[in-house]
């Protein structure tokens, strides 16, 4: 019998990107949490590998000397073993949230990255990585029903937010103060966690190594509505418990003022909100990320929270509970939140909101340098041990060109309709590209527009606010001598590659959309050029 393979994990708060984790950091504390008398069962301990959080990270070495700063007293991760009850204020609840424990819990190292992953927009997404992503939820449904205490479950994958949230986990060394993952510069780094094991859960359930949770694009306009993808009562991704008044198309309020009901007003006042607690109301990091929190401090309150947490991030959370249930569940408690797979794209979100935040300048820095901070750890399962990362089939590109014929067999053309072409790429991959057509004749007498976007799988040619929008070419009808004109249109690609994923391809495929009075256009050639250097 083997026993419960544990690993640990090296982790800091700041970890924006992995890529900035150094795995063998030096530690200030030496941890030792103990997780005896885990469920042992044949053949299937040995595929949890349980996490333990330790903050070894750049900046550490700093430690001794900042006095200033150091109380040295990061949260410590909580110990499994004496998990208890959780409450709802002073409730008890009559639900377990405790997850399976174990005796073994080592370092995590960040694995390699073979390819990234890439959340998508969960209202762009098509419909092969929604039914990817049903198949996700179903598969960690079906984990809950072969084996309740395999922590990939979809239940155990919720309780974990119970446990850290509703005050199941002590603080290992006092155990009168519960652990709170809410209100405090803990929230951001906490749940990009949490949502980076079940995402990985998921990439490997599914045994596709670039699987990523679709975010739920609140912040934008077409993103104010739960995504259709969750409203579906048949799938998987669905949850009777919410707010029924507010299903698709109910436009999400973020001000959760329900006297107004234009649409408009509502809209506005969102990004006006979004404004505000990402760029207006913040003047110091913890005033968005959250107050500070250390080991033996209370565990945080609302009014702790930062701007981001105690705005977008609840209203959702509100928005969206059930009023029919007691503590407004599923995803407006925490304990019960994670039963909702709502709330996973909605921390996707979140997420964004935190790498967002960091990236827009401002007048204090966006750093928190306390090691207290840094150092902050929490212990989580994570996948299944798996064999060395295999590549994803390419999907894209492939499945895009099939039929799509090459510029020679196109051009000239014609614009009587929708044209798909396939164009080489000089450069694989992201580069600074142009996209021209050339010797474009257009009737001068005629009001002309086309619109040309690259790589675009949805075909939706009246949607223009997307990624694989390049540009349009719009002529006014004017006198001139001449019947026609001639001229080329440059479309610069750079951030159209950003955009949309498009590393490691060397052909695009081009659609041309005729609008007005496509008859009286004929375009000479088609190709991508490198930009001319500055
Ligand atoms: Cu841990 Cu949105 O909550």
């Amino acid at each position: 019998m083997t026993s419960l393979q544990l690993s640990c994990m090296v982790l800091g708060t700041t970890a924006h990107k992995p890529s900035r984790l150094l795995p063998n950091a030096r530690r200030s504390h030496r941890f030792h949490v103990s997780c005896s008398g885990g469920p042992e069962e044949e053949g299937k301990v040995d595929r949890r590998n349980m996490l333990l959080g330790l903050g070894g990270m750049y900046g550490v070495a700093n430690l001794a000397s900042d006095t200033k700063l150091a109380r040295a007293d990061p949260l410590l991760p909580p110990d499994f073993k004496s998990c208890g009850v959780a409450y709802v204020g002073e409730d008890p609840l009559d639900v377990n949230c405790c997850p399976p424990t174990s005796d073994v819990i080592k370092d995590y190292k960040l694995p390699p990255v073979h390819r990234l992953r890439v959340r998508r927009a969960a209202h762009r997404l098509n419909l092969a990585n929604v039914a990817k992503y049903k198949r996700a939820v179903k598969m960690m449904r079906d984990l809950d029903v072969a084996d309740p205490t395999d922590p990939r479950g979809f239940s155990q994958q919720a309780n974990i937010h119970c446990a850290y949230c509703n005050g199941a986990h002590d603080q290992v060394g006092h155990e009168e103060l519960d652990i709170q993952v809410h209100f405090s510069w803990l929230f951001f780094p906490f749940h990009r966690w949490y949502l980076y094991f079940y995402e990985r859960i998921m990439a490997d359930l599914l045994k596709d190594p670039t699987f990523a949770l679709p975010y739920w694009n609140w912040d934008h306009p077409k993103g104010m509505q739960l995504p259709w993808m969750f409203d579906e009562e048949d799938s998987s991704l669905y949850d009777p418990n919410r707010n029924q008044d507010r299903r698709p198309p109910a436009v999400l309020n973020l001000a959760l003022n329900s006297t107004i009901t234009d649409p408009v007003q509502i809209i506005s006042n969102n990004l006006s909100l979004m404004y505000n607690e990402m760029i207006g109301t913040p003047a110091s990091a913890t005033d968005f990320m959250g107050k500070a929190y250390r080991d033996g401090d209370a565990p945080p309150t609302y009014p702790d929270g930062g701007t981001s947490e105690k705005g977008s991030h609840t209203a959702v959370h509100a928005w969206f509970g059930d009023p029919r249930n007691e503590y407004n569940e599923d995803i407006g408690n925490f304990y019960s939140a994670g039963r909702d797979p709502a709330f996973y794209s909605h921390h996707a979100n979140v997420d964004r909101m935190w790498t967002i935040w960091n990236d827009i300048p401002a007048d204090y820095p966006k750093a928190i340098t306390d090691p207290d901070y840094l150092n902050a750890s929490f212990l989580f399962y994570d996948e299944t041990k798996q064999l060395p990362p295999r590549r994803a089939a390419a999907v894209n590109i492939q499945d895009l060109s099939k039929g799509v014929k090459t510029a020679e067999k196109v051009f000239p053309l014609k614009l009587r309709k929708t044209t798909r072409v396939l164009v080489a790429k000089p450069t694989v991959g992201k580069a600074d590209e142009v996209l021209v057509l050339e010797n474009i004749v257009t009737d001068n007498r005629k009001l002309i527009k086309f619109d040309v976007f690259v790589n675009d799988e949805d075909d939706k040619p009246e949607e223009v606010d997307r990624a694989e929008y390049a540009g349009g070419f719009t002529q006014l009808p004017h006198r001139v001598k001449a019947k026609n004109s001639v001229s080329d249109l440059r479309l610069n690609l750079k951030q159209l590659y950003e955009n949309i994923n498009i590393a490691d391809d060397d052909k695009v495929v081009v659609t041309i959309v005729p609008l007005i009075n496509g008859e009286a256009v004929t375009i000479g050639g088609i190709k991508i050029v490198e930009a001319p250097s500055a």
